[in-house]
């Protein structure tokens, strides 16, 4: 079976090493040396100052929000996975969605202004498939308005924008490590945080809001990386270039293979790719459909990342639409991409696609001859 992604697994010895490193010092979680290293060798990688590694990116977009203490409305984009806007909703903060630009597929910085009331904190927008957003734009909207940022950068893992870290927008990005991320730590996620002055509050909020034995300033949650998830960390980030590298010449054989058939996606041009996912939009649902019926057959099972779009979630009140959200949603599939898919499946996934889409383009063109 060929998934949308595999994890990625590092060599069994040296994570056995880090292992054999836990065992012997005891030191299991409660910010361990090797969160401390991950730390330190991320902030350095990625290009950032401050980096706070947490137990997911779901819980990583809370702490953003208690952080800056956002309250009221958020705009954000419904074109995203869920935790974008659950993690609004259990903070009491209640989502407006702005529509995306539909090549793009990142909320459109257009439909966002007028979208601002007075109980409006903040913009959440997503790095959607680590294409970067119009980072200049949203910041001067931030700006007129007074509002905070917080980028769900869950897929922009060491993603530039304009030769530094896109991560370095807004007052707080979120990243997540989960096992499916480009660079994973099994579970995990992490917060950059911009402004020096948060960092304290957010170390605390990560903890229980605990600052000492004695001193309980802010109401927190459980939020701690462990020491394993901390080693797998360490184990994948040695490997980052390689990863990246086969996954680059796997977009190359998808574009190269299908160029023309569907679109991809519109890369932000200030911005470097992480090839994290490969998102193919067909012409409309139904060809969406075929084409995905054609791989599963074949035990191929592409991903309808992101579906449904979050402004047709039940619990969100007062109801909102987003046509274009909406409608890619429904076109779009992510082909499978990870570092160990062989070349003989990426050319059968681009085989299967093109099959299917000249069939039905030979079916229209019989139908319309037959009714002229
Ligand atoms: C855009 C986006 N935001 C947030 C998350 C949540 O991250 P996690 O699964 O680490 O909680 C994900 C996870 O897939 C995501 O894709």
């Amino acid at each position: 079976m060929i998934n949308v992604t595999k994890t990625y697994l590092p060599d069994k010895k040296k994570y056995k090493k880090y292992i054999d490193e836990i065992y012997e010092n005891g030191w299991l979680t409660n910010n361990g040396p090797l969160v401390q290293r991950l730390e330190k060798r991320l902030a350095e990688y990625l290009g950032v100052k401050n980096i706070i590694l947490v137990a997911n990116g779901t819980v990583a977009l809370e702490i953003a929000y208690r952080t800056l203490n956002i309250k009221g409305f958020a705009v954000t984009t419904p074109f995203s996975f869920v935790a974008t806007t659950s993690s609004l909703v259990t903070n009491n903060i209640l989502p407006i969605f702005a529509d995306i630009d539909q090549t793009t597929f990142n909320i459109n910085p257009n439909n966002i202004e007028n979208l601002i009331t007075p109980n409006t904190s903040a913009i959440v927008p997503v790095h959607v498939f680590g294409n970067g957003c119009e980072v200049d734009e949203i910041s001067e909207i931030a700006k007129k308005y007074n509002l905070k940022v917080i980028y769900d950068a869950a897929h922009a893992f060491d993603v530039k924008y304009k030769d530094k870290s896109i991560l370095n927008y807004g007052d707080i990005s979120t990243l997540s490590f989960h096992a499916t991320k480009l660079f994973h730590c099994i579970e995990g996620g992490a917060l950059v945080i911009n402004d020096d002055s948060l960092v304290e509050k957010a170390r605390y909020l990560i903890n229980f809001g605990i600052e000492n034995q004695t001193s309980i300033p802010h109401l927190g949650t459980n939020a701690k990386m462990n020491e394993f998830e901390a080693a797998m960390g360490l184990c994948v980030l040695d490997d980052m270039e390689e990863i990246k590298n086969k996954r680059k010449q796997i977009v190359k054989t998808y574009i190269d293979g299908l160029n023309g058939l569907a679109e991809f996606q519109k890369k932000n041009e200030n911005t470097t790719e992480n090839y994290s996912y490969f998102p193919v939009v067909f012409k409309n649902e139904s060809e969406r459909l075929k084409v995905e019926k054609s791989l599963n057959e074949e035990g191929i099972f592409p991903r309808r990342y992101f579906y449904p779009s979050l402004d047709t979630l039940d619990y969100i009140e007062p109801k909102q639409e987003c046509k274009l959200s909406r409608i890619i949603s429904k076109r779009i599939l992510c082909l499978p991409i990870y570092a160990e898919l062989e070349v003989e499946i990426q050319e059968k996934i681009v085989n299967i696609i093109k099959d299917i889409i000249w069939k039905i383009y030979f079916y229209v063109m019989q139908i319309f001859v037959f009714y002229r």
